[in-house]
């Protein structure tokens, strides 16, 4: 038997859920599909458990996107202070941790019980553990066969996400139902991700493993200031994964630990107020004593601080605040955040997510191509780019 409803979601992610609720309050009968045995995962783990739900500052300058114009329309009729007012609506307390950015106080799982209890609240219903073996059009409406039926509707959202984290459930599945209904794909590739390192530089760099800094770090005419974590495998961070979304293969990046601190002058002053000190001893008031001892070991010589000569300072004032490397690569979709690319925008309706070669079907999340940075943004596409879809279904 064929089961009808007026709007089929796929993936009861962040975008999905959105997507659902809004069909849902416009008197939509919808039925939510997953392959997960619970909804919201990523929302659950994200933010360290706690969910960086929105950023304040959201807006279009926010995005990656082959069309940087395309998430203007669905990011400005969703703000950011919507989805807080609903954050409110249902009693979770929050925080505004840095830069417009933020967090549950308590647990993400607080953002996915809301979600579910909107998504009863407005008549939708959700079914996990459903493995999805085929989408097709049938006369008017979409027909998806899966592992417990199929399932009909005019209207068919596609909001299974990207490829990053295939432990958790990502599969690429949009990718493939956009392409058999004639939409064109962008290049993908793991965004929002660590870098790691040649062998070489990696054991040279393994006893850092665990130190932070703040530094600016720049990749061509981006730049990000946050903070890095050296690892056991490289390098990650805030601002690494956020110059992870512009660095490509062979590029260089180039690193100002404590971009605040004049180094070069700070070991001057150092030398003339006490030349008996080490060189590490002096760096070590500007960066962690384990980073500042590799830097002075590396780059300095042995010795006071006034038996070093200005050019030995300003090298070790270079390394400091112009350290250049080449990453070896990235950690792949593995533990990346989010996929940059994917859904060609130019097959969309940026009002409505509708596909422009199939009506009805509609592509929402992170599947398309538009990515955030890091700090709330991809969540705040997810949910501007769901309410749009769910408004239009
Ligand atoms: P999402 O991936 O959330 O949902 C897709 C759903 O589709 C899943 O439920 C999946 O099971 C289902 N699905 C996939 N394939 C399927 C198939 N073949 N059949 C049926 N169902 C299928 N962003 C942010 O703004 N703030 C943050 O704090 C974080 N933190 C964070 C931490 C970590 C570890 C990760 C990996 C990511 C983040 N992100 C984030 C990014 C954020 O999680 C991401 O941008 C959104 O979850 C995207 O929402 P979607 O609904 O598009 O996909």
């Amino acid at each position: 038997m064929i089961k009808v409803s007026d709007v089929i979601v796929i993936g009861a992610g962040a975008a999905g859920m959105m997507a659902a609720i809004a069909a849902g309050k416009r008197g939509r009968r919808v039925t939510v599909l997953d392959h997960a045995k619970a909804p919201g995962e990523k929302i659950r783990i994200s933010g360290g458990g706690r969910c960086n739900f929105t950023n304040l500052d959201a807006g279009p300058k926010n995005y990656y996107s082959s069309n940087p114009h395309f998430c203007k329309s669905a990011l400005a009729r969703y703000t950011p202070h919507d989805f807080l007012k609903l954050v409110e609506a249902h009693g979770i307390a929050w925080h505004e941790k840095t830069l417009g950015q933020l967090f549950c106080d308590g647990s993400a799982k607080e953002i996915v019980a809301m979600l579910l209890g909107e998504m009863a609240a407005a008549g939708v219903t959700l079914q996990t553990g459903v493995e999805i073996a085929g989408v097709e059009k049938a006369g008017e409406r979409y027909r998806v066969a899966t592992s417990e039926g199929v399932l009909e509707a005019p209207a068919l959202v596609i909001a299974t996400g990207g490829k990053s984290i295939p432990k958790m459930g990502a599969t690429g599945l949009a990718y493939r139902i956009a392409e058999n209904f004639g939409l064109r794909l962008t290049e993908t590739r793991p965004a929002l991700v660590p870098f790691t390192l040649e062998p070489g530089l990696l054991s040279e760099l393994s006893e850092l493993a665990g130190l932070s800094c703040e530094v600016e770090v720049r990749c061509g005419k981006t730049m990000f200031r946050e903070a890095m974590l050296f690892t056991h495998r490289g390098l990650s961070g805030p601002a690494i994964l956020q110059i992870s979304a512009v660095w490509r293969e062979g590029d260089a990046i180039r690193i100002r630990m404590e971009p605040d601190v004049d180094v070069l002058g700070a070991l001057k002053a150092a030398k003339s107020a006490n030349g008996r000190q080490s060189l590490s001893t002096a760096l070590a008031a500007i960066l962690p004593a384990r980073l500042a001892k590799y830097i002075a070991d590396k780059h300095g010589a042995p010795g006071h601080l006034a038996d070093l000569s200005d050019k030995v300072l300003t090298r070790v004032a270079d390394a400091v605040s112009d350290w250049t490397i080449k990453p070896a690569g990235t950690e792949g979709y593995r533990t990346a955040e989010v996929t940059l690319g994917g859904i060609d925008t130019r097959d969309l309706d940026s009002k409505t997510m509708e596909a422009k070669p199939a009506q009805g079907l509609y592509f929402i999340g992170e599947c398309v191509d538009v990515t955030g940075w890091l700090g709330g943004y991809n969540f705040q596409w997810a949910w501007a780019s769901g309410h749009a879809a769910g408004g239009a279904v």
